[in-house]
């Protein structure tokens, strides 16, 4: 095994919030290597497609505000996400908008030549910023220069499989390139994780084959705590059957959703917003329709274009066109895209502070990776990458500030070897079971029983299930490299597993319906009970605990579109 570092900081994960991170640490002295397992221009970031949503003053509508777009945030995730961090995030988003102009980013413009705004589910007046309908590629590009200028060192194609820690303190990570099959132990002062989520757990989610949530399951081990796991978002209108993304800035832009009968159907279940109602409610008014028999054979709806036209078409979504036409053969300008929900983002996450920080020294995270909690039980659509650029930097900052104010600490060398012995396991089992029996029947047991709609026979059932999936796990095997696949699907596995005890641990536990965590057998908020974060620990088993919500300027109230 190769020893690296140390450095001051390693971020783990090439997207968005990590890049972010690695420039801000690196500005602010540290020296800083970025870890990823693919090359970052193709991390999942990319795939964000409708936007970013900003106030920007002169450039917004006279009657919104950042407090405004706190407010939204607030209602949209529930009551469950912390005011305060809503707040910072919200009043930071104009400068992070124009900073990432300023480095080069090219957002689309309105007809004054201002930064173009559109509608986006769930706030109150158009305020999410794009780039066409390619805003998350274009962050990425943009974040990935910067982050070569500033002179941050890279490894790609490198698969982190744990934090060496001892249970209190971070001392770096092990893992190993994938072209080579070798391993290394990156020692480290601080480590930011920033993996992004795990919707690759469920059958059928609009995330790219690297979305296997690697960073909750190694950050668990660990000893850091994971918060909100139990709430996951389906977005509306992935692409009927591929589940490709198709972005809300089609609803954005005044697309229509069309039952089987021919009927705006959302007008049943939120009036006011119709649409552009959030996520949450959107994908269970799809499910109802699909459940009382107004969909289309297969379990579909249509998302209407047509009436929008050809030019916008072009100008606004092309790539919501080109990719009906290629991966479902509809041309979206001539007929309607087939669409229904998916899984596509991950709440909750490992739990930090506004700065990133963990419970563990020198641990920290950012974007999908974390939970701070600005999206509480539903985010916003466009928030996302908000958070990723506004809480990357922070954590950036905080990590490089944590590891200048001390030396590197030598690991425990207990720490260090059970850390490359668990990377070797799956290479040990010659004759085992291979990644894929298993990843097939966790996709079924989360889209079935821990999906849109979850009850306690359901998760009892699919908790069942997981944990004979976790006993298999012992029994993976893969070959060693070069070009080690084999072995980080294996890793990936182990964790998409973990991850999935922690979802339906937590959504069995909430005995409530809140945001995106809808239980058919407790259909009511529960504020009285459960108007707490939920904690978890990992002690071979899940140890959870509530924490209460922060609550600045806005009680709980009634959540109606
Ligand atoms: O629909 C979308 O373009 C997705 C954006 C998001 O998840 O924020």
């Amino acid at each position: 095994m190769e020893t690296l570092g140390p450095y001051d900081v390693v971020v783990v994960g090439g997207g968005l919030a990590g890049l972010r991170a690695a420039i801000e640490a690196k500005r602010a002295g540290a020296s800083v290597l970025v870890v990823a397992k693919s090359h970052p221009i193709r991390s999942h970031s990319s795939a964000a497609e409708g936007g970013i949503a900003a106030y920007i003053e002169g450039a917004s509508d006279p009657r919104d505000s950042p407090l405004q777009h706190a407010f939204d945030t607030v209602k949209g995730s529930d009551w469950l996400a912390d005011q305060d961090a809503v707040e910072l995030m919200t009043f930071d988003a104009e400068r992070a908008i124009i900073e990432m102009e300023k480095w080069g980013c090219l957002f689309s413009r309105d007809s004054e030549g201002k930064i173009a705004r559109r509608p986006f589910g769930g706030h109150t007046y158009p305020r999410t910023r794009f780039a066409a309908d390619k805003t998350g590629m274009c962050l990425l590009h943009t974040a990935f220069e910067r982050a070569l200028a500033e002179g941050v060192d890279m490894l790609y194609e490198f698969y982190v499989t744990d934090l060496v820690s001892d249970g209190k303190r971070v001392y770096g990570v092990m893992g190993f390139d994938v072209k080579t099959g070798e391993d290394f132990f990156i020692k480290s002062k601080a480590v930011v994780m920033a993996t992004g989520g795990g919707g690759l757990m469920y059958k059928f989610s609009t995330n790219s084959y690297l979305n296997s949530g690697d960073g909750y399951a190694i950050a668990a081990r660990a000893g850091a705590y994971l918060a909100d796991m139990e709430f996951i978002q389906f977005h509306p209108t992935a692409l009927y059957p591929s589940n490709i993304l198709i972005t809300e800035a089609a609803r954005g832009e005044g697309g229509y959703l069309i039952n089987k009968e021919g009927e705006r159907f959302m007008k049943r279940y939120a009036p006011d917003r119709m649409e552009l109602a959030p996520r949450d409610v959107v994908a269970r008014a799809i499910v109802n329709e699909i459940k009382e028999g107004r969909a289309f054979e297969g379990g579909y709806v249509l998302l209407d274009l047509t009436h929008l036209g050809e030019e916008k078409i072009n100008e606004r979504l092309p790539l919501v066109r080109e990719v009906s036409i290629k991966f479902a053969k509809v041309d979206p300008v001539k007929e309607p895209i087939p669409v229904r929900p998916a899984a596509h983002y991950t709440m909750g996450g490992i739990k930090t502070d506004i700065d990133g920080k963990t419970n563990l020294k020198g641990l920290f995270a950012a974007g999908e990776a974390a939970c701070v909690s600005v999206h509480g039980a539903n985010r916003l659509g466009s928030n996302s990458l908000l958070e990723t650029l506004v809480f990357g930097r922070r954590a950036g900052l905080a990590a490089a500030s944590y590891a200048k104010s001390l030396g590197y600490i030598e690991p425990p060398k207990e720490a260090v070897k059970e850390a490359e012995a668990r990377l070797w396991t799956p290479t040990t089992l010659e004759t085992g079971l291979s990644f894929g029996t298993l990843r097939k029947k966790l996709g079924e047991i989360m889209w079935d029983y821990v999906g849109i709609e979850r009850n306690e026979e359901g998760l009892k059932k699919a908790l069942k299930e997981i944990e004979e999936l976790m006993r298999l796990t012992k029994t993976l095997s893969a070959n060693k490299g070069p070009g080690a696949y084999e072995l980080v699907a294996a890793h990936e596995t182990i964790n998409m597993i973990m991850n999935a005890h922690a979802v339906t641990t937590a959504a069995l536990w909430r005995t409530e319906s809140r945001g995106a965590h809808y239980r058919t057998d407790y259909p009511k908020r529960d504020d009285r009970n459960w108007l707490y974060h939920t904690l978890m620990k990992w002690e071979g088993g899940w140890k959870l605990e509530k924490l209460p919500v922060t609550i600045t300027r806005w009680p709980p109230q009634e959540r109606k579109y």
